[in-house]
């Protein structure tokens, strides 16, 4: 008999650990772990198995299909938006190719077992394009079928990547006389940009909101690439992690889409500083704008409108900006960085 497993790719990374955390939990689900880099060993014991490998390696994922009877992905490996573009073809093929593997690894398995496999995948609000800051400051809180226009290859992927979802669970093979009863339940999250207390992104261009807070409390200088008035979506990774759980549990029949929005709060730059500078009065945070990485910045939306969550599967973000702060990063990162 293969073993049930959950398999999570770029397991290593920001949700990769917060996800990990949450599942081990639940002593029912055996954790199949994979990331191109090592396993932070302190999330070793919570995985049946860690394989280090790359998703584009298809000899790997067929002998993932053999061994293991995988009964939902979290396909979380992806290259963020910054660093995508500095290789733009790279990120391309991680992030698209690598996706179509997983895709095509669900569905064959889906086939042997004889039901769809639950694929779930976190998308971005970099999915998103406004043409100018002015269209930025009037359009208030988008929706998921507004303003798809990504000016970064990370977006463009993330977008493509949800296409690609849709058509895996709904027309895959649509023209074979044998085509498939149980392909693929694809579900997609926009994610703002994710602050976590363990772990710093690498990569992304929401980087400066989870980096001011690491410096402070590290007590070093921080230089934020970004204007002071540039508002953007956050939310913290107990909600994300939440919303990802959440969406999986959700009976398919109550889902009304594939890809859904999910926000907790959009405050500006300074008040991000200033918010950090409250708790870590010595923290010195000034402003020096990137002029390319501002763009990406001011082509993302200010606010998201998640009101489709709310209404299909209940979603509702446990901590707001006060509660994030107070109760999970302050203290959190405070005893990382005195742990150290
Ligand atoms: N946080 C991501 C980035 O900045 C957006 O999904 O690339």
């Amino acid at each position: 008999m293969r073993k049930e497993v959950v398999l999570i790719t770029g397991a290593n990374g920001e949700i990769g650990h917060g996800l990990i955390m949450h599942l081990r939990e639940n002593e029912n689900i055996q954790v199949l772990a994979l990331d191109v880099q090592q396993l932070d060993p302190r999330l070793q014991p919570y995985c049946h198995r860690f394989i280090q490998g790359d998703i584009l390696d298809s000899m790997l994922l067929g002998r993932l299909v053999a061994e293991y009877e995988i009964r939902t992905i979290y396909h979380l490996a992806s290259i963020l938006s910054t660093k995508a573009e500095y290789n733009p073809e790279a990120a391309h093929r991680v992030n698209v190719e690598g996706t179509l593997n997983l895709l095509r690894l669900a569905v064959e398995q889906a086939r042997w077992q004889g039901r769809s496999v639950k694929f779930l995948y976190p998308s971005s609000i970099a999915a998103y394009g406004l043409p100018d800051l002015q269209t930025k400051e009037k359009v208030g809180k988008v929706k998921e079928y507004e303003w798809l226009n990504p000016t970064t290859m990370y977006g463009c992927n993330k977008l493509y990547c949800e296409q690609l979802g849709r058509y895996y669970t709904l027309f895959y093979r649509q023209l074979a006389a044998d085509k498939d009863m149980h392909t693929i339940d694809f579900r997609a999250i926009r994610f703002p940009g994710l602050i976590s207390a363990v772990t710093l992104p690498t990569g992304g261009t929401s980087d400066y909101g989870p980096e001011m807070i690491h410096h402070a409390a590290e007590g070093t200088p921080y230089e934020c690439f970004v204007r002071p008035d540039t508002r953007l979506p956050f939310m913290v990774m107990p909600d994300a992690v939440k919303s990802l759980v959440d969406l999986w549990a959700a009976p398919r029949d109550s889902l009304n889409q594939l890809v859904y929005n999910v926000t907790s709060f959009s405050p500006t730059a300074e008040e991000f500083r200033n918010t950090v500078i409250k708790a870590f009065p010595d923290a010195e945070i000034t402003f020096k704008p990137h002029e390319s990485r501002q763009k990406i910045v001011d082509s993302w939306p200010a606010e998201i409108n998640d009101s489709a969550a709310c209404r299909d599967w209940g979603w509702k973000p446990e901590y707001d900006m006060q509660r994030a702060f107070e109760e999970y990063l302050i203290p959190k990162i405070r005893q990382r960085y005195q742990n150290e």
